[in-house]
């Protein structure tokens, strides 16, 4: 038989570790071969792909990126893009397709599956957003890396008496930053799911330096709006740019939320925003573990022909979910989880 198996969206930590697992389950397992998509939709619309081999996979387990190369290429938005995809298909005489993504790269392939297309979903994203699955690989890694930074920059802003406003991403939802928050030790921590009234905010900063602390470390989503404008309006962007799934380019709310608590309290204040930098490098062992076994079950699928199917981490079991399904609405953060992280606020 043969199959495919792309990444698309933004890198995230454990791509390649998917790609090896896929590959290696498929050879032990089948006879065909497994084509590697290059760039995301964009190799299945432009028809550019590489055979993978044993070797082609050999040591890229801990590296970061994907070897596949990425894209946010939308085939909905490109000329006949659908019809492409589904060319490729019939041209490589692709019996299933692998799709490694977030909610937009997996969207698509919820289409073609609409479409009668064989095709398998593996959950990826640093923002841990996706329905359907407790985890998403590469969060972990984010998450680790965002509580180093937290830990160092807590060094400067006691040495200094400072408030730190540390801003991560995760686009409109807050587990990144309170996950890392709660591990960084932050004093506040603002997600989008709770729109920021920053008079609130900068009390309870003022309360805590009364106290007898002179500083304080503030964890910012670049997705926060404040309470008075709530919608797309309030989001703080980067570019003026959207995506090719239309989304806004989030980045900078750090700066706002920094330049508005000096204003109002008079604190010396800085600003660290940690960008792409949380996406890069190499996995984490959760999250190299996460994605191997993520990988074997996805070519477990394909050999079944259990398609239209997203694998998933369920408590601490992997198992299947309708993809439509998991793409269908954004997981917001776990209220529980951010009233732990209030305990600690001030
Ligand atoms: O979805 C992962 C993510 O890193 C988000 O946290 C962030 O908002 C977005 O991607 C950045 O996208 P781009 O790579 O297009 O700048």
């Amino acid at each position: 038989m043969n199959i495919g198996i792309l990444t698309g969206g933004g890198d995230c930590p454990g791509l390649n570790a998917v790609i090896r697992a896929a590959v290696k389950k498929f050879y032990r397992s089948a006879d065909g071969r497994i084509l590697g998509i290059r760039k995301g939709w964009q190799g299945m619309i432009y028809g550019v792909a590489e055979e993978l081999t044993l070797r082609s996979v050999s040591g890229i387990l801990p590296k970061g990126g994907t070897i596949l190369g990425t894209s946010r290429t939308n085939p909905v938005r490109e000329p006949h893009g659908m019809e492409r995809v589904e060319e490729s298909f019939r041209r490589w005489d692709l019996q299933a397709l692998i799709v490694v993504g977030g909610e937009d790269t997996l969207g698509v392939a919820a289409e073609l599956h609409r479409r009668g297309l064989p095709v398998v979903g593996v959950p990826k994203t640093i923002d841990n957003d996706l329905s359907g699955t407790d985890y998403t690989f590469g969060f972990d890694t984010a998450v680790n890396i965002a509580t180093e930074a937290i830990d160092r920059l807590h060094t400067t802003a006691e040495s200094h008496d400072r408030v730190i406003v540390v801003e991560v991403m995760g686009r409109h939802t807050g587990w990144i930053a309170v996950s890392a928050g709660i591990a960084g030790g932050a004093d506040v921590i603002l997600v989008p799911e709770k729109p920021v009234d920053i008079e609130e905010v900068c009390d309870v900063i003022r309360k805590r330096h009364a106290s007898g602390k002179d500083f304080s470390m503030v964890v910012v989503a670049e997705g926060v709006r404040f309470s008075d404008q709530p919608g797309q309006e309030g989001l703080v962007t980067s570019s003026a740019e959207r995506d090719a799934f239309g989304h806004v380019k989030l980045g900078g709310i750090g700066n706002v939320i920094g330049a508005e608590i000096h204003k109002r309290t008079g604190y010396d204040t800085r600003v660290s925003i940690l960008g792409y930098i949380q996406r890069g490098g190499t996995p984490t062992a959760f999250d190299r573990i996460l994605a191997t076994r993520f990988g074997v079950e996805a070519v477990e699928l394909v050999l079944r022909g259990d398609f239209g199917k997203m694998v998933a981490l369920q408590g601490n079991k992997i198992v299947t979910v309708d993809l439509v399904a998991a793409t269908g609405e954004l997981k917001t953060l776990d209220e529980s989880l951010y009233e732990i992280a209030q305990v600690f606020f001030g």
